[in-house]
């Protein structure tokens, strides 16, 4: 059974613990006219997230599943969520939409999203960062809710463990602690550091984000924009050029 909690004004963090993983899976439900799942977690997971779901609203007024990139954790069930939310779309990046997503994924057309574009769900306003790369996949994406100024990171920030659904303590030396135990294994290279790691860390700092929503780990509250520099300077450290 998941862990439902509120993170910031009708965003729910639906999250599960996997022992063998250490790991947390969270996914993003914000209650609104139009609701809106972001992540919909690995296929394992469907009734799971569905049933938890089901605590806060009809799962079959689900609306927008979005996602930042092509992975099981982020849309494995978008097929199941598609059937069961008739008249919901998947909101991705355009390159999402039109290298993977319309091809194998989505039931109907998803809704390709450029970068800065705005979607409005009733009350809330997300802002789409086409973001290559960061953390992963040409396909990346993140959304930024504007009016909370909640930011869904994805994989950025993630931290291992069961830990609390939100912190307003600095997160960076978990993260840190995951990066550099998974490049001593089978899980090496999971963040690419390339050319656009920093400038993007540095450019979804300015939006100042208030709550940042991460997949793997406690939501951090607090100075978000602080947290994603000090995120840009460990990365650097840790997967960045050692000459
Ligand atoms: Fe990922
Ligand atoms: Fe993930």
């Amino acid at each position: 059974m998941a862990a439902v909690s509120e993170i910031a004004p009708d965003v729910f963090r639906i999250s599960t613990f996997v022992p063998d993983f250490n790991l947390q899976f969270n996914q993003f439900l914000v209650r609104d006219e139009e609701p809106l799942l972001f992540h919909t977690g690995p296929r394992a997971m469907f009734a799971v997230v569905r049933d938890a779901v089901a605590t806060l609203l009809d799962p079959a007024k689900v609306k927008w599943i979005g996602f930042s990139h092509l992975e099981a954790d982020e849309c494995g069930t978008l097929h199941e969520w598609q059937q069961l939310a008739p008249a919901s779309t998947a909101v991705c990046s355009l390159v999402g939409k039109l290298v993977s997503i319309d091809d194998f994924m989505a039931v109907r057309p998803s809704k390709g999203m450029q970068d800065g574009e705005v979607l409005t769900t009733g009350r809330y306003r997300f802002r789409f960062l086409h973001t290559p790369h960061v953390p992963h996949c040409w396909e990346a994406g993140l959304l930024f809710e504007e009016t909370q100024r909640t930011l869904f990171c994805s994989d950025l920030f993630h931290q291992d463990g069961d830990v609390e659904a939100s912190t307003h303590s600095d997160v960076l030396d978990r993260c840190r602690q995951v990066l550099v135990e998974y490049q001593q294994g089978p899980l090496a290279n999971y963040v690419p550091y390339s050319t656009l790691t920093a400038p993007t860390l540095h450019r979804l700092a300015g939006l100042q984000p208030k709550t940042l929503a991460t997949m793997h780990g406690s939501a951090y509250i607090g100075d978000g924009s602080r947290a994603l520099h000090d995120l840009a300077s460990m990365y650097k450290e840790v997967l960045g050029p050692t000459l």
